[in-house]
């Protein structure tokens, strides 16, 4: 009894720290899927599906330092709605954690498929916050979303834009350097634009410190009374709060995951990796499951990577 405990307690913690990595390589445009990493720039862990942790590395911006950090540009038009597909294993926002999309323009005169985005230059246009209720349970409405879409405000000037979008994994995040952001940014040209000026404007690295309420935050025990979402309010202000959950997506919401059901879906994923090809040929990605009790997946890692035993219930691509 005691045992299969322990046993159950040691892959529920595997699980959370191996399982459940996405990137967010398609821009939706029309409610159109297009192809990944094309007006997406390619994120260091568009293999591996692993989270930036370090706030203060300029991959906090668009996690790109390893790939070319550039791709086409989408052109959209100010006021119409955008969106990113998560693609992972699974492919949702598996973890309980919150989102935020934020935009910056190009300097005129600046091709946005040249520009790193450095500077005070950010502004936040979304977020999908926590909700808390005083300390009975905390919910996280943007978990399970398979892709999240959002309108460009109508207000923003014509132009060319960075899209980041950030969905900050809280599930490990009761230690400093615990919370997981998984980032990707996009290219678009907006047209029709309006006259607003945009703001308040922030940088990355910069905006976070990592020490937010928001961010390094236990979700556990005792269950946070309230939530601070990380970063600036979003422009523009009309209004004065977020929009309507029911708005911000269309797609395959799993389940408003309370921490409790969390903790206990997680138990049962590890088993569902599967390989990501690339240019190293296929077969299972880095740091991804290759083994271990009742595994049923291919037992061989992309190259240069070997498949190591762990445990017997677990092993990794390393
Ligand atoms: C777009 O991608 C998302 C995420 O993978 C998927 O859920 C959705 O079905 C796709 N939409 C279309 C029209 O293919
Ligand atoms: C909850 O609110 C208090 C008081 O404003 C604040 O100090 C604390 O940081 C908040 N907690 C979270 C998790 O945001």
């Amino acid at each position: 009894m005691m045992k299969s405990l322990s046993v159950l307690v040691a892959i529920a913690a595997l699980a959370a720290k191996v399982s459940a990595h996405y990137t967010w390589p398609q821009l939706i445009v029309g409610g159109v899927n297009t192809t990944a990493w094309e007006y997406v720039r390619e994120t260091n862990n568009w293999q591996d599906l692993n989270p930036q942790t370090d706030v203060t590395q300029t991959d906090i911006r668009c996690y790109t330092s390893l790939e070319s950090g550039t791709s086409s540009t989408m052109s959209v038009a100010a006021g119409s709605s955008v969106g990113f597909t998560v693609d992972g294993n699974p492919s949702n926002l598996y973890h309980p954690g919150v989102l935020n999309v934020y935009m910056a323009k190009a300097p005129s005169g600046t091709d946005v498929a040249s520009w790193d985005g450095s500077g005070e230059v950010w502004f936040k246009i979304y977020q999908i916050s926590a909700v808390t209720d005083g300390g009975e349970t905390i919910t996280f409405p943007a978990t399970g979303l398979s892709e999240v879409t959002f309108p460009i405000p109508s207000e923003t000037p014509s132009g060319q834009y960075l899209i980041r979008i950030e969905h900050i994994a809280l599930h490990v995040a009761g230690s400093y350097g615990g919370a997981q952001f998984y980032i990707a940014c996009a290219q678009v040209e907006v047209t029709n634009g309006g006259t607003g000026t945009p703001g308040p404007l922030v940088e990355f690295p910069g905006e976070y410190t990592g020490y937010e309420p928001g961010i390094l935050i236990d979700i556990y025990y005792p269950i946070p009374a309230n939530y601070t979402q990380p970063g600036p309010p979003i422009w523009p202000a009309a209004g004065g709060s977020s929009p309507p959950a029911s708005s911000q997506t269309t797609s395959t919401v799993v389940s408003t995951t309370s921490i409790k059901s969390t903790a206990t879906s997680s138990i049962k994923t590890t088993a569902t990796t599967t390989a990501t090809s690339g240019p190293t040929g296929t077969g299972v990605a880095q740091y991804a499951q290759c083994g271990g009790e009742g595994w049923t997946g291919s037992t061989v890692c992309v190259s240069p990577y070997t498949c190591t035993v762990l445990n017997s219930y677990y092993s990794q691509c390393l």
